[in-house]
């Protein structure tokens, strides 16, 4: 094995002069950072890049600067500031855990991963995450920068998913007792601007003398992916139901898909779906239909529209929502496409 001591030292040297600017992070060497700005940036980083996150994280910050005014939100409001940014049981965790911070720790995020572990939606790399970043702790980070690193460093062959408990040991390895999350972020930051998935650019990489996957002349080779299965597709109807400058919106239910976000009505998204509107009528259909690959498969729907009396939907759990304010409904983006591809076509 290689000597590693000095990667971490090579590493933070090369943070020092070339961390990224971003909103949730204090200068390098600062050793702590605002924890509610550390676990809501890392909360909305899971599954989700930098450039997409930094909107939504300037927009949340400013409507809810700390975690008790989070704690205080309106779930509705915060589903609908959600929207767009995927993944939603991220949003009603957000909420379930402020609150627990804010009645149970009197506001104060604790400072060690397993106190962090068991709130809602934080995982194991989310409160090494914070432990290390926010409360400057000794904690081994991996995301899948961090992955794709190390793999690299080491050159380790064993295909991903089994590969995770060799790169979790060589990570901590490496991983300094001081300023862990300096080193958590530098190794973030590698990922993302040198040490990129397709073209790495090796020659400006501060560990390139370190690293085996560079020595062996095949960096692009690790980590080693595991076989791909294709992914299953699914079809569906959504219905775009018009009365006089207004769409019939519904909330989705809160468990499952989408959970608890507002929606155009849909039919199951199956290998067959049923063809059964919500009403009878001369249903128009968009010519294409709207794609949207989620992670276990990809949706292809089907989007029709019909224009209806008011009273149709009397006592049906929805409402009428103004077609002007369509970008004020917070719709998930797979019903903001099915929104605009209607109006597109009928304006
Ligand atoms: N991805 C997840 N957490 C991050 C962080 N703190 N900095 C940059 N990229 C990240």
């Amino acid at each position: 094995m290689k000597q590693t001591s000095g990667i971490s030292v090579r590493l933070l040297a090369h943070y020092d002069s070339h961390a990224r600017t971003l909103p949730w992070r204090s200068a390098p060497g600062a050793n702590a950072a605002d924890p509610y700005r550390v676990w809501l940036s890392e909360i909305m980083l899971q599954q989700t890049t930098v450039a997409a996150v930094k909107p939504y994280f300037e927009k949340f910050t400013v409507r809810w600067p700390d975690v008790m005014a989070l704690a205080d939100a309106d779930e509705a409001e915060l589903m609908a500031a959600w929207a767009g940014l995927g993944y939603y049981a991220r949003a009603r965790n957000l909420l379930a855990c402020a609150r627990i911070v804010a009645k149970e720790h009197g506001g104060d995020f604790p400072a060690n991963e397993a106190a962090l572990r068991v709130l809602p939606g934080i995982g194991a790399y989310t409160a090494a995450a914070i432990a290390a970043i926010a409360f400057g702790k000794r904690a081994v980070v991996v995301d899948a920068n961090v992955e794709r690193v190390v793999a690299r460093l080491f050159a380790i062959g064993t295909p991903l998913p089994q590969a995770r408990t060799e790169i979790r040991t060589a990570t901590d390895r490496i991983t300094p007792d001081m300023r862990a999350g300096d080193f958590a972020q530098a190794m973030m930051d590698l990922g993302a601007t040198v040490c990129t998935v397709r073209n790495p650019l090796c020659a400006l990489c501060p560990l390139n003398a370190d690293c085996a996957a560079y020595a062996a002349g095949d960096p692009t080779g690790f980590p080693v992916k595991p076989a791909r299965k294709a992914r299953p597709e699914r079809h569906g109807y959504v219905w775009w139901m018009q009365n006089d400058g207004h769409v019939w919106l519904i909330r989705r239910p809160g468990k499952g898909l989408l959970g608890g976000m507002r929606a155009l009505p849909t039919s199951a998204w199956d290998k067959e779906p049923d063809y059964a509107p919500p009403i009878a009528g001369q249903w128009n259909r968009v010519a294409a239909p709207i794609v949207h690959v989620f992670t276990h498969f990809a949706l292809n729907l089907q989007v029709e529209w019909l224009h209806i009396e008011r009273d149709c939907m009397t006592g049906q759990a929805g409402e009428w929502w103004p077609i002007d304010a369509m970008n004020d409904a917070g719709l998930p983006t797979l019903f903001a496409k099915a929104a605009w591809a209607v109006m597109e076509e009928i304006a």
